[in-house]
C-alpha cells in the first residue's frame, strides 16, 4: 500500500487523471482473495484495500468488514461506505447470485461477470449449450431431469462415464463411474438421495476424457481477451492423485507441457468463441474466464468453466505477474484491456496447500497454528491465509484449506524446495499437505 502524494498522480491510459486514492474492495475470504489483496495493496494506484469478510491473514493488508459475500445489499452498502473505486469479486456464489449486476447498477466499477455470464460456471448445461453453439471442443454429453431416462441412457453406453450435477455443488457434484453400478449409484445420489440439492435434479452424463488436465485463465473486458500464464492444479487430497477431490491441494505455474503456442491455440478455440457467443446473446463477460481443460490425443477439450480466479491457481499465478493487477482489473471493468500488455517473471512458482484435520469431508476449527511469523522471512515465499482466524493473539485454523504457501525461484526444483522449507516451519494439529506438488515439473527442468 502506498500513500502517494498529489504530485505523483498518473495519467491513466484513457487520458484522464486518475488519483492514487483508490479504495479497492475485495469480496471473499480464501487464499485466492489474500493473493489478490496482497497484489492490490502493492499497487501505486491504491490507498487502501478493504475485504469482506476476509480472514486473519488478509487483515494484515486490508481493512476487513464482517459482511458475508451472500449479503448483496450489505456489500453494496459497504462499497458506498468505503467509497470503493473498484470492487473485485472472488468466489462463484455471489457472482451467480448477481452481485456484480447490483454493484454495477449502483454505479461501481466491478471486476467479475454478471449473473448471466456467471451461468457458464453455475450451470454446466448452459456451458455445454454455449460451447455447442460456439463450436468449442468438449466432452460429448446428454442431459437428464429424472432418474429413469438417465438410467436407460447409461445402460446403452460404454464406461467410464462422468455423472455431473448441473448446478454449483462446491466441486463435489462430479462423479466418475467405471462400471454400471457406480453410475447407478451416482444417479441415485443426484435424484434419489438428493445429495446435491436442486443442483442434482438436473444431470449431465458425459464422455470421460483421457489426458493431462490444465487450467488456462484469461482476463476479459467484454471484447479483449488476455491469457494469464497456465497453471497446474492438484485436485485430490493425497499424494499420487489418490483420495477424494478437494478445492485444490497445490499448484504450479507456468506448465511446461502447455507452452505459449498452445495457450494461444486454447484462447482462439475456447475463450474467444465462448465470449463471442455470449456477446451474440447480449451477455458481456468481464473478469476472469477460467477454462479447465483436458489435453487429449485429439487436442485440448473443455472440462468446465469457472468465471473467476481459481483457488489455488491464483496463488501460483499472481506472484509471477509483473503488471499492476489493479490497473488490469480496472481496465477489464472499463473495457480498456487492449491498452495493456501482460508481463511475467521468468521465475517458476510452486504453491502448497496446508489443510486442517478431516478435510475435505469436514474441517477442524481452533487448532493453534505455529511458525507463521515466517511471512516474508524466506525470500521469494508468500504465505497466503485461507481458513484462519485470530484467537488470543494467535492464528488458529478456521476452515478446510488453511494456508497456501507459494515460492518463487529460477527453476521448479528450487521453488519446490523453498515452498516445502516454508511448509516445514508451520505446525498445527492434524495438518495435511501433499508432498508431491510440482514433482513432475521439477523433473522436467
Ligand atoms: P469439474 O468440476 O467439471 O471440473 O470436474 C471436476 C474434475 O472431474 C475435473 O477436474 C476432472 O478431473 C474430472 N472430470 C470432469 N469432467 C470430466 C470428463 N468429461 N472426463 C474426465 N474427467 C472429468
Ligand atoms: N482450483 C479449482 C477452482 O478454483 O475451482
Amino acid at each position: 500500500m502506498s500513500a502517494v502524494s498529489g504530485k505523483d498522480r498518473i495519467t491513466s491510459s484513457k487520458g484522464s487523471i486518475r488519483g492514487e486514492s483508490l479504495q479497492v474492495l475485495v469480496i471473499g475470504s480464501g487464499g485466492r482473495e489474500h493473493a489478490i489483496v496482497k497484489k492490490a495493496a502493492s499497487s501505486s494506484l491504491v490507498s487502501e484495500v478493504h475485504c469482506a469478510p476476509g480472514n486473519a491473514g488478509i487483515a494484515r493488508q486490508a481493512v476487513c468488514h464482517p459482511v458475508a459475500d451472500s449479503d448483496i445489499p450489505g456489500i453494496v452498502a459497504l462499497a458506498r461506505k468505503t467509497g470503493a473505486g473498484l470492487v473485485v469479486i472472488g468466489p462463484e456464489a455471489p457472482l451467480c447470485a448477481g452481485l456484480a449486476d447490483e454493484l454495477a447498477a449502483a454505479g461501481f466499477k466491478v471486476f467479475g461477470p454478471g449473473a448471466a455470464a456467471a451461468m457458464l460456471e453455475g450451470s454446466k448445461g448452459f456451458a455445454k449449450e454455449v460451447m455447442l453453439a460456439a463450436g468449442v471442443p468438449t466432452a460429448g454429453f446428454a442431459r437428464f431431469a429424472e432418474y429413469a431416462s438417465a438410467r436407460a441412457h447409461i445402460a446403452q453406453i460404454s464406461f467410464p462415464v462422468v455423472v455431473k450435477a448441473n448446478g454449483l455443488a462446491a466441486g463435489k457434484g462430479v462423479m466418475i463411474a467405471t462400471a454400471m453400478e457406480e453410475a447407478e449409484d451416482a444417479l441415485s445420489r443426484c435424484f434419489v438421495e438428493r445429495s446435491f440439492g436442486d443442483a442434482g435434479l438436473d444431470v449431465l452424463v458425459e464422455e470421460c476424457l483421457i489426458g493431462h488436465e490444465c487450467s488456462v485463465l484469461a482476463l476479459c473486458d467484454g471484447d479483449t481477451i488476455k491469457p494469464l500464464e497456465p497453471a497446474q492444479d492438484y485436485k485430490r487430497i493425497y499424494d499420487g492423485d489418490r483420495g477424494p477431490n478437494t478445492g485444490g491441494m497445490g499448484c504450479y505455474s507456468p506448465v511446461p507441457r502447455v507452452p505459449p503456442g498452445l495457450v494461444d491455440e486454447i484462447i482462439e478455440t475456447v475463450h474467444r468463441p465462448v465470449v463471442a457467443e455470449l456477446k451474440r446473446r447480449g451477455i458481456e463477460f468481464k473478469g476472469v474466464l477460467y477454462a479447465g481443460l483436458m489435453l487429449t490425443a485429439a487436442g485440448p477439450k473443455v472440462l468446465e468453466f469457472n468465471t473467476r480466479f481459481g483457488d489455488p491457481e491464483t496463488q501460483a499465478i499472481l506472484p509471477r505477474l509483473e503488471n499492476d493487477l489493479v490497473e488490469l482489473m480496472l481496465a477489464c471493468a472499463e473495457g480498456a484491456l487492449s491498452e495493456h500488455e501482460l508481463s511475467w517473471r521468468q521465475q517458476r512458482c510452486v504453491t502448497v496447500i496446508m489443510a486442517s484435520a478431516g478435510y475435505p469431508r469436514s474441517s477442524s476449527k481452533g487448532d493453534v497454528i505455529e511458525g507463521l511469523d515466517l511471512d516474508g522471512g524466506l525470500p521469494g515465499v508468500e504465505v497466503y491465509h485461507a481458513g484462519t482466524a485470530e484467537a488470543d493473539g494467535k492464528f488458529v485454523t478456521a476452515g478446510g484449506r488453511v494456508l497456501a504457501i507459494s515460492a518463487l525461484a529460477s527453476n521448479f526444483r528450487e521453488s519446490r524446495q523453498k515452498a516445502y522449507q516454508a511448509v516445514a516451519k508451520v505446525r498445527f494439529d492434524g495438518m495435511q499437505f501433499r508432498t508431491d506438488i510440482a514433482a513432475e515439473a521439477a523433473e522436467d527442468r
